[in-house]
């Protein structure tokens, strides 16, 4: 597989950012992230597409999935330009997955599995790293540089209340993706519970096989 073409499920916080800046560096290949695109334009004006509300930060702050219509362009015109890619925050729903077969054909679905109580904790002490936009924790990951620590930011949806709101999000909405995935013969599970490096090592191993 020269330029693989992935998606990397999983709940809030099972290391999707963190395992797609690995696969990005090893295999060359393109991220596509919706969360980072929405975040990058939160406070776009929406009204025009008929939506409850008229931005996607309003949606993002209460843990809520923002409207398909604005999420499948940005996936369209990102995979318009990318020969491999990983996929990361998408497709949250199964109507997404069904506009995203329309849009590409995907060579692996990487599931990271994870426990709940591990995901609140992970996601409420994230932190990021504004000028790099680098991923740390305040337990599992703190940066040796303290001028770092000190401009690292917490984002607005990593609160706990939030967390757990996107956690129930993801139970309803998500899981059936995954199901999805796996009757099509494309998912592949990986332990997320595991350290950073030890996943990393089973999700290129998987990756290779695959090829
Ligand atoms: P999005 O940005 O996609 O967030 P998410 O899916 O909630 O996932 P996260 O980015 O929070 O977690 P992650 O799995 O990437 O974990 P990370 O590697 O950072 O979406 C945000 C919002 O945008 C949504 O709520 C929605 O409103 C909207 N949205 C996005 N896509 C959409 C779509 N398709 N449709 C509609 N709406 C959409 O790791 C977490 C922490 O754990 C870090 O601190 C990290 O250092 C640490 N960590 C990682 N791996 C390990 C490990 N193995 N051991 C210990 N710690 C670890």
């Amino acid at each position: 597989m020269a330029q693989p073409r992935l998606l990397i499920l999983g709940a809030p916080g099972a290391g999707k950012g963190t395992q797609s800046a690995n696969i990005v560096d090893e295999f060359d290949v393109e991220h596509v992230t919706t969360g980072d695109a929405l975040r990058a334009n939160k406070d776009m004006d929406i009204s025009e597409m008929d939506t409850e509300y008229d931005t996607p930060r309003e949606y993002m702050d209460k843990g809520e999935l923002v409207p398909d219509a604005v999420v499948n362009a940005i996936v369209d015109e990102a995979l318009s330009q990318a020969d491999g890619f990983v996929l990361d925050g998408y497709p949250r729903n199964l109507e997404q997955a069904e506009e995203l077969a329309e849009m590409t054909e995907l060579d692996l679905a990487l599931m990271l599995d994870v426990s709940e109580e591990e995901l609140v904790h992970r996601l409420t002490g994230r932190r990021l790293d504004p000028e790099t936009g680098e991923i740390y924790h305040v337990e599992y990951n703190p940066p040796e540089d303290p001028e770092i620590e000190e401009r690292l930011v917490q984002r607005d949806d990593d609160d706990e209340e939030t967390v757990r709101e996107r956690l129930s999000v993801y139970e309803e909405n998500t899981e059936p993706v995954v199901e999805h995935y796996e009757t099509e013969g494309l998912l592949e599970r990986v332990d997320g519970e595991q350290a950073p490096d030890e996943v990393w090592a089973e999700v290129k191993e998987t990756i290779e096989n695959a090829a």
